[in-house]
Parts: structure tokens; C-alpha cells; sequence
């Protein structure tokens, strides 16, 4: 039986290269430059297996593009570069690798937190400027985190990990979901429920955690914005466009994350004072941790569709279920 031809947009981790090895025919994009629109369906066209990351988009036009197409393993918890309903049609299996990076984005989020609370970004700028004449006072006064009100809106694997850690810092914990969490959960992360508008006026971080998809593109607009407190911060780590370009100019001290791209210029002028911009940063080492290394293609599917790889295990290519296909019902919970 031939083996399965399969184009990897990027070189993987070597113990995930190996595995590839041994059961595929394996292609990879070894370019700096990510790989064009054009030069990716041309590579696809007579491929059994797609290995891409967030940066391409897995649609109608690149399925069309690759008759021979199975499966399309994303190297990304988030899926939104993947048109579900398109591959649904297809019979083409789309896997995510959902789990890789809970801690590591949690971490993140309490690094933003951190940061714009204590304003790190500005006493790092004016320690470099050389305009820094000495202590004072009343100088770049931040603000404790500790005690007060953490907001998680998308209350998952994440956005769980972020409540979590605010034990430590003996805060409150609100939060909202889709899909309201089991009591057991609730009491083990001394997390409330409350509805948006609710854990919106009410914390003093709020941090993002939802996947961007119809309903969630936008759903931070100036109107929801407003209802924050005035001091409030907004940490933003689930994806750029969750948040609506027109309500960064909105002011505030929020703490944006987005997912710029150089070739965009980045909205940097348009975040709050206060806040502070990075690019897509969270990765782990996998020499430091050896989990990740075979994370990514979700291989097993590639042998057999609809097989979920690893099930259960952190760190696996796992096959997004039909209930995130938007066209089913959007709320409903992934991967609990
Ligand atoms: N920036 C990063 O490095 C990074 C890393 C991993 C994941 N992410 C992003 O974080 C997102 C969340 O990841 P996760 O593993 O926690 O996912 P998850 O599926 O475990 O959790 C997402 C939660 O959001 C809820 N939700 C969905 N739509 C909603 C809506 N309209 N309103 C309220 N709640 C809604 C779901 O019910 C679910 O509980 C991913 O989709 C991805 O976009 C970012």
C-alpha cells in the first residue's frame, strides 16, 4: 500500500519528524518566509495530509485546490484558520492540538497581568531612555493585584488554568462561558458565574480566553468596553480579533495582547496608554519539555482518519469534534 504524501508548512520537532518519517512521504516548507497562498496549493494538490499552522488558512479554495486531501492537522489549539463546514463537506478530518499550551498561556496571561499592573513596560522604557533622574514618591504608582477581582470570560482548559492561579493572590474569581462549569469545578477554583455584563463591571482584570469565532470576532467592542471599570485592565490572550480594532482607541489602561503581524504595522498606536502589545509569544522549549515534542501533526490521524490521536493524553493531535463546526451549535463546549 502506498504510503500517505504529506505537506508540512513547517519543519516539526525531530521526534515528530521521525515518526512522519516512518509512515509518510513526507514534504516540508523549509523557507524563512512563511509560505505563500499560491505556493501552498500548489504543494497540496496531490497530497493525503496537510500539517499547517495558524498562519495558513485551511478553506474552501485550498480544498479545492487538494482533491486527494484527508486530513488537515493544525499545530494550534485555536482552529479558527480552519473552515470546519468546508472539510465537514469534504470528508476532510481537521485535528488541533488542544492542551499544549494551558499552563503556558495561563502563565502568559499572568505575565500581562502583572506587567500592566505594576507598569513594568513603562519603568523598563524610562530605565533604558537614561531620562530616569532618581526615585519618587508618586512615581509610575501601579496597582496591587492581590485581593482583587479577576474576571475569566471563557471559562476552558485556559482560562480554568489562569483562576487557578489567583488563589495565591487571594482574589475573587468570576467568570463567564457559553456553557456554565460543573459545581465541582466551580468550588474546587472558588470561581462564580455570572453573565458577562456582570463579571464586565465587576473586575479588575478581565482576561480572555475564549476561541474566536462568529460570535466571539468583535464581541469586545466599545459598548462592552464601557461597562468595565475605569481602572480596569483587559488581558487579551486567546486571539487579536476578538477585541474590535475600533474599541483599542476606546482608552482605558487595558492590556492588549494581539496577534499582529509585521506585514500589518500592528495597531500599536491605537492601544491604550497603558497597555502593552506583544506578538503571538507562547511556545515551550521542547528540549526542556520533551511533552510537546511529537504535539504537533496529530499523526495517527493521518494513517487513520478519525482517529483521535492520543486521546486523553496532554500534548496529542486530537480531531476537532463536529460540535465546533459553527454551522452546528457555536456555543457548545470543546473538549472540556
Ligand atoms: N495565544 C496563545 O498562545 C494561545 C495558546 C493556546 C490557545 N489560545 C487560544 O485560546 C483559546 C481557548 O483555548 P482553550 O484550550 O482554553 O479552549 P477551550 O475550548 O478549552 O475553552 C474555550 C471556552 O470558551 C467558551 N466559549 C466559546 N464561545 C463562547 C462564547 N461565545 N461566549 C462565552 N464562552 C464561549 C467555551 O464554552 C469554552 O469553555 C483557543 O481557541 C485559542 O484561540 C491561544
Amino acid at each position: 500500500m502506498p504510503r500517505p504524501r504529506v505537506f508540512a508548512t513547517r519543519p516539526l520537532f525531530p521526534a515528530a519528524q521521525q515518526i512522519l518519517k516512518a509512515n509518510c512521504e513526507i514534504e516540508y516548507w523549509t523557507e524563512v518566509e512563511r509560505i505563500s497562498k499560491e505556493e501552498l496549493l500548489r504543494r497540496v494538490k496531490d497530497k493525503d495530509g496537510l500539517i499547517c499552522l495558524l498562519t495558513e488558512k485551511v478553506n474552501e479554495e485550498l480544498l479545492r485546490a487538494a482533491p486527494k486531501l484527508r486530513i488537515a492537522a493544525n499545530v494550534a489549539v485555536g482552529f479558527d484558520n480552519i473552515d470546519l463546514p468546508a472539510c465537514t463537506k469534504r470528508n476532510v478530518v481537521a485535528t488541533n492540538t488542544p492542551g499544549v499550551l494551558d499552563e503556558t498561556t495561563a502563565d502568559f496571561a499572568w505575565t500581562l497581568m502583572m506587567t500592566v499592573a505594576r507598569r513594568i513596560g513603562e519603568g523598563e522604557a524610562l530605565a533604558r531612555s537614561g531620562a530616569w533622574k532618581g526615585w519618587d514618591l508618586d512615581q509610575l504608582v501601579g496597582m496591587d493585584v492581590w485581593g482583587k477581582t479577576l474576571g475569566v470570560v471563557g471559562f476552558g482548559r485556559i482560562g480554568r488554568a489562569v483562576a487557578r492561579r489567583a488563589s495565591g493572590f487571594q482574589m475573587k474569581v468570576l467568570y463567564t462561558d457559553a456553557i456554565r462549569a460543573p459545581l465541582d469545578v466551580e468550588n474546587e477554583l472558588k470561581a462564580e458565574y455570572r453573565d458577562l455584563n456582570s463579571v464586565l463591571a465587576d473586575s479588575d482584570f478581565v482576561s480572555l480566553h475564549v476561541p474566536l469565532t462568529g460570535d466571539t470576532r468583535g464581541m469586545f467592542d466599545v459598548a462592552k468596553l464601557s461597562r468595565m471599570k475605569p481602572t480596569a485592565f483587559l488581558i487579551n490572550t486567546s486571539r487579536g480579533p476578538v477585541i474590535d480594532e475600533a474599541a483599542l482607541e476606546f482608552g482605558g489602561n487595558g492590556a492588549v495582547f494581539l496577534e499582529f503581524h509585521p506585514e500589518l504595522g500592528a495597531p500599536l498606536g491605537k492601544t491604550p496608554e497603558r497597555g502593552i502589545v506583544v506578538m503571538h509569544l507562547r511556545q515551550r522549549n521542547p528540549r526542556r519539555d520533551p511533552q510537546v515534542r511529537t504535539s504537533a501533526p496529530g499523526s495517527s490521524g493521518l494513517v487513520r482518519p478519525g482517529y483521535r490521536a492520543r486521546s486523553g493524553r496532554q500534548g496529542g493531535g486530537e480531531r476537532i469534534p463536529q460540535s465546533q463546526d459553527p454551522s452546528a451549535a457555536s456555543s457548545r463546549r470543546f473538549q472540556p
